[in-house]
């Protein structure tokens, strides 16, 4: 499978992100997936240590001779290229950043969802670009895949925001309330519950939608997508 080793590269950039915004000096939630987060198992220092290490880890899998014999020079270099981009600045720490800064500060709406499309959005692209590049998808089909991940990035924030408001601390496994302790900017701070359920579930029936164009016969993203807006944690 072409697309393992990138898709492990997502998932370790992907699992650095939570270590890190868990810590006390982002989040501070002491629990994630029903367990104590890194620094409360371990420690600050190996926190911050483990995500760094799992960050340079992604980078060294898809330049791994592994990586490039299976895919070529040229698609691991591009997978290189997106997730660096999706993680990096304009993407992913670029949105954390807005989020960090902004506790007890308003953001427009505008703002705050420019913020979501970095934060959450741009990883969850990087992840289904890196799988158009790895399958040689053609640029129609990569266009309709970003458009798929974008939506589907937000209606993500969404619910995450919704769960952290309204959602049961046991099924989720991390500490709920969490967002209005810190006053962040989220869509219920902004929305309130009612909206943000109605919004979410505008953004899948959305999302479902330009699936069905891309790939009609993809049961497995369907079912992806269907879970990620039903589920309860
Ligand atoms: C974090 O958003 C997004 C990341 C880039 C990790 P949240 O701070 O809302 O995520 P949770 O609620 O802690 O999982
Ligand atoms: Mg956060
Ligand atoms: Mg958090
Ligand atoms: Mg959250």
């Amino acid at each position: 499978n072409t697309a393992l080793l990138p898709a492990c590269a997502l998932e370790m950039v992907h699992s650095y992100s939570l270590i890190h915004d868990d810590l006390p000096c982002m989040d501070d939630d002491d629990m994630r997936r029903g367990k104590p987060s890194s620094h409360k198992k371990f420690d600050e220092a190996t926190a911050v240590l483990a995500g760094d290490g799992l960050l340079t880890l992604a980078f060294e899998t898809l330049t791994s001779d592994e990586s490039v014999n299976l895919l070529g020079h040229k698609k691991a270099l591009e997978c290189v290229k997106v997730l660096s981009k999706g993680a990096g600045e304009y993407g992913m720490i670029g949105g954390q950043t807005i989020d960090v800064c902004y506790e007890n500060k308003s953001l427009t709406k505008e703002q705050h969802s420019n913020m979501v499309a970095m934060k959450t959005g741009a990883l969850i692209k990087a992840a289904v670009h890196c799988g158009c590049i790895c399958a040689g998808a053609d640029d129609i089909q990569t266009s309709l895949a970003l458009d798929f991940a974008e939506k589907m990035g937000s209606a993500f924030q969404m619910t995450d925001d919704l769960l952290d408001a309204v959602g049961e601390q046991e099924l989720m496994g991390k500490p709920t309330q969490s967002d209005l302790e810190h006053n962040k900017n989220t869509y219920i701070s902004l929305y309130g519950v009612e909206e943000t359920a109605l919004m979410s579930s505008n953004k899948h029936t959305e999302a479902v939608a330009v699936l069905k164009q891309l790939c009609p016969e993809n049961e497995l993203l369907l079912y992806m997508t269907n879970m990620l807006s039903k589920r309860k944690y």
